[in-house]
């Protein structure tokens, strides 16, 4: 496995982004850094981590195999592979805030920036950025968010994560290969966060309203149920108040 550490970036998915016109380089390869000094998640949030507590880093996955109408199965597959790995260490109550927030015990410990280089409707190159609090304990105003010494109580090894980590996510591309992506589609919507109960959103205009989450589109909108009818919201449309 190709791991690049860097002791600082800007954010990991931007280095790794410019490495791959220029640089061979091998599936699943790693570009990890201590030191995120302009991380980036999503809706054109920052995501913001302590030097050296957590885990941050970039997967280079080439030509993943889905269509790109189904480019959401990455966002599945990814969140599934970090769900496996955090029930390895016993992490509690694990969910699945759509599109892709690692939830325990309601608080956010892990996020999922992917970013997809599309040629000729294939995707010729996936960036998967992940950012997963692993030992960082205060998170000033950040009342929902977490880490897993927090939650465990005890400090985790990083690259011990890492590797099964990355282990998982290979592992979950063989699953797809071998039995399609149902079974995906299937899991994760067992860990999605408050599945069949109601909920309240929050649209652009800043109304809200409640409905209950019913499931996810092939390309990833939310399905919410409301009094009348069922509607599919996507990321920038919608925000679950919890
Ligand atoms: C989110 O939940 O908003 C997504 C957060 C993704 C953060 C990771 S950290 C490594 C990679 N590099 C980035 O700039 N972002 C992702």
């Amino acid at each position: 496995m190709q791991i690049i550490k860097l002791s600082a970036t800007d954010s990991t998915n931007n280095y790794l982004k410019q490495l791959l016109p220029e640089t061979v380089l091998e599936d699943f390869s790693v570009v990890l850094t201590h030191h995120q000094t302009h991380g980036r998640g999503q809706r054109g949030s920052e995501w913001i981590s302590d030097k050296g507590k957590n885990l941050t880093f970039s997967i280079l996955k080439h030509k993943p195999p889905f269509p790109t109408n189904r480019q959401f199965l990455l966002s599945i597959l990814v969140s599934l592979s970090i769900i496996k790995t955090l029930e390895h260490y016993n992490v509690p109550n694990l969910a699945i805030k759509w599109p892709n927030d690692i939830l325990s015990d309601h608080h956010k410990i892990a996020g999922i920036l992917i970013e997809n280089l599309i040629k000729s409707q294939q995707i010729e190159s996936s960036v998967i950025g992940i950012g997963l609090n692993v030992n960082q304990e205060i998170f000033n105003g950040l009342p929902k968010v977490s880490s897993l010494k927090n939650i465990l109580g005890m400090p985790i090894d990083k690259d011990e994560l890492l590797h099964k980590l990355i282990v998982n996510i290979q592992y979950y591309f063989s699953v797809y290969e071998k039995n399609g992506e149902g079974i995906l589609d299937t899991e994760y919507e067992s860990y999605l966060f408050r599945k069949d109960k109601p909920s309240t959103f929050k649209l652009p205009d800043q109304t809200s309203f409640t409905g209950i989450i019913r499931g996810v589109t092939d390309s990833g909108k939310l399905q919410v149920q409301m009094e009348d009818s069922t509607k599919a919201f996507d990321l920038k449309a919608l925000k679950l108040l919890y």
